[in-house]
This record gives structure tokens, C-alpha cells and sequence, in this order.
């Protein structure tokens, strides 16, 4: 099998040839047809994230078919495309992930290779809806905007929901589920162009964060009540001005890093409640994809590019000029330049 393997931070991965994978008694090998991109894999390359132990191959999310069984699987699985749910060893309790939790690609050898190894738990039939591709980005985004939508977000038809950083792999996914589940989304990010995707995609309207005037010209655009964020960072005041009364703000992520100051005043007086989410439980995850097939949801792919370049595709991170997810296309015999 071929890997991509990170040996050191603020490297580049490097092209490893390994010997063939064996399962263990409750485990199945997955000859990956394609995997995704998420921001927690340039996090990793750059020391940004705990735990980091090289060697290592990156990647969460992997789509593919069922090539060897553990002893203790039995064949039901043999022969069969899967999507991977990369949330492994979640735990018993719906509100919270136990302590050892962990996310395929870190520790556990990811997707950024031919192959992979996954525990036949984590296991699901793709959506037959979309192709492998599209499959292959909807796992770790999917279910985190999932969760952070319907789980700790409590959206409802009729709602207004702010989603910042629309072009974001999580973002999109919450944008498309709010607009599914009939609630009116509106959006941040720093293009008109982007804007304009997300409107494309249902949003009522968006405002740029990076043009002067922008705090306000979002509290006067909507009073949310449902507010879905992973920037973090000086923009978040400008969350916590627009939202409506009693709104729920739910947090994923801090791109733009902590806010610099938390505006407590405004928490109490508007009474907020702000909700962090992590990824997702097993029936979140399951959950999630029902949604999907009802739905008929497609993920928004940015591009498509062969495993080779996956050094391309976390450098892309750098700078997000992307809408949506980043896909790799690890075939063996994947065309080189797509
Ligand atoms: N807790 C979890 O389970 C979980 C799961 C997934 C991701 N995350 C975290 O969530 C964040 C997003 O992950 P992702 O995979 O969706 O990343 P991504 O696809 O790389 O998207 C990042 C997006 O963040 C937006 N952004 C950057 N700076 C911003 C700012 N100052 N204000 C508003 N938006 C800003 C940009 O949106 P525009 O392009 O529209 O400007 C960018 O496209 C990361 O921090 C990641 O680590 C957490």
C-alpha cells in the first residue's frame, strides 16, 4: 500500500510504500477509493493540535470498499462500498465524547493512503445518492455541522440561523442542512463571491468580514436565533451583537483563535447560551446520514485532486480559497493532474 505520512511538523507528507494491511479480530481493511481535507489535518502538519506522535498518516475521512474481514466480523461487510465514521470510541454519553476519544488520522494511521483500517463498528453503507467522491467529504464535517445544527443547535423550521465562514467544509454542510430543514440562513465570509455561492445555495444573504462597517451592517441584518461559529477570534463581539434575544450560539472551532474579550454583559442581558460541539456521537453520525439520504444533501467539492497532491491541498489551507471540501482522489491508478 501507498501512504502519505507525516514525519515531522512543518513538513510535507511523505509518499511511503508499506506492506499491505492485516485487519485485527473486529477490524476490515478498506482499499480507499477517495478521502477529504479537513482543517484539523494542516492543524496537525503544523504542530497546531495535541498529541501529535510521528510517524503518522494524516486524514479523517475515507470512502471505499471492504477488501479483508477480522476473524470476528464475518463477511457481510466483504465486497462492500463504506463510508467511515472517523469518531472512534465516542462513548456512552450523548452530551459528551469520553476521554479517550480519538479521530482516525491521529493516532490511528488515516486516509491520506491506499488503504486503511477501521473498526467494523464505525462502519456505514455510502448514500447511494452521491458518488465516492462526494461521499469520501462527508463524514468528519458532516456530522460536526450535524451535531452543532440539530444536536446542540436546536434549529427548528422557521428559525433564523447565522453561519460565519461560509466557504468553510463545516460551514457549507451546516448552511445546506439549515436551508433542508426550512429555516432561513444567513451567512459571513471574505468574499462577495462566496456570498454569492452561499446564496446559490439558499442563504437569504451574507456579509463580508473583512469589509469595513461589517459588525454593523450584521446587527441590522438579522437577529438570529441560532448563531453557528468556529472563527472565534475579534470577530466573535460582532456575534454576540446580532444575536436575537435568547439566541444559542454553538462553537466548533477558533480559527481566528479565543476572543479577545467576552462581552458577559450582553450574554446576561440578551440571554445567550453558548454551546460547544464537538463532531458527533454514533447516532448523531447515523443520524446525520439519514438526513443526507432524505434530504438528497450533496457535498460541496471544491476540487478534486490525486492523493500525490495532498501537499497541495493542506497548503490550499493556508489561504482557504476554497468553498467546500477538498478531495483526494486515492486510486492507485488515480489520473495525476485533475
Ligand atoms: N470541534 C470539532 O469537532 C471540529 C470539527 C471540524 C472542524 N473544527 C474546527 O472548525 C474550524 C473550521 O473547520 P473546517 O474543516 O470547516 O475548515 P475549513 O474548511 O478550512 O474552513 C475554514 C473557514 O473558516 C472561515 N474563517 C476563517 N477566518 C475567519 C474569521 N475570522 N471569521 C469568520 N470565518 C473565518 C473561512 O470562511 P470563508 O472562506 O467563508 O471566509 C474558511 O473558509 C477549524 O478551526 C477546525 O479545526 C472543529
Amino acid at each position: 500500500m501507498k501512504a502519505f505520512v507525516l514525519r515531522e511538523v512543518k513538513s510535507p507528507l511523505v509518499a511511503e510504500q508499506r506492506p499491505d494491511l492485516r485487519p485485527g479480530p473486529q477490524q476490515v481493511v478498506v482499499r480507499l477509493h477517495a478521502a477529504a481535507v479537513n482543517r484539523r489535518d494542516y492543524w496537525i502538519t503544523q504542530g497546531l493540535y495535541p498529541g501529535i506522535e510521528p510517524p503518522i498518516v494524516l486524514g479523517s475521512d475515507g470512502v471505499g470498499v471492504v477488501t479483508q474481514t477480522g476473524a470476528g466480523v464475518g463477511n457481510y461487510w466483504t465486497g462492500r462500498e463504506v463510508i467511515i465514521n472517523p469518531g472512534f470510541g465516542w462513548g456512552d454519553d450523548p452530551r459528551c465524547q469520553a476521554e479517550n476519544f480519538r479521530i482516525l488520522g491521529l493516532p490511528d494511521d488515516g486516509t491520506f493512503a491506499t488503504e486503511v483500517l477501521a473498526p467494523v463498528s464505525q462502519l456505514h453503507l455510502r448514500p447511494e445518492h452521491l458518488t465516492l467522491e462526494e461521499a469520501a467529504a462527508l463524514p468528519l464535517a458532516g456530522v460536526t455541522a450535524f451535531r452543532a445544527t440539530f444536536v446542540q443547535g436546536g434549529l427548528q423550521p422557521g428559525e433564523t440561523v447565522l453561519i460565519s465562514g461560509a466557504g468553510g467544509g463545516v460551514a457549507t454542510f451546516a448552511l445546506q442542512y439549515a436551508v433542508a430543514a426550512g429555516a432561513t440562513a444567513w451567512v459571513t465570509s471574505s468574499s462577495a463571491e462566496k456570498i454569492r455561492r452561499a446564496v446559490e445555495l439558499g442563504a437569504a444573504g451574507g456579509v463580508n468580514y473583512r469589509d469595513d462597517g461589517w459588525e454593523q451592517r450584521l446587527a441590522a441584518c438579522c437577529a438570529p436565533d441560532l448563531i453557528i461559529d468556529s472563527a472565534g477570534g475579534p470577530g466573535y463581539a460582532a456575534l454576540l451583537n446580532a444575536a436575537g434575544p435568547g439566541a444559542r450560539i454553538v462553537n466548533y472551532g477558533a480559527t481566528a483563535g479565543p476572543p479577545p474579550k467576552l462581552d458577559l454583559f450582553k450574554v446576561f442581558w440578551k440571554q445567550l447560551r453558548i454551546q460547544g460541539t464537538t463532531m458527533g456521537s454514533p447516532a448523531d453520525f447515523a443520524a446525520m446520514l439519514r438526513f443526507v439520504e432524505q434530504h438528497r444533501i450533496r457535498p460541496l467539492i471544491d476540487r478534486v485532486l490525486p492523493l500525490e497532491q495532498v501537499n497541495d491541498a493542506l497548503q490550499l489551507m493556508e489561504r482557504s480559497p476554497q468553498f467546500g471540501k477538498l478531495v483526494l482522489d486515492c486510486r492507485d491508478d488515480a489520473p495525476v493532474n485533475r
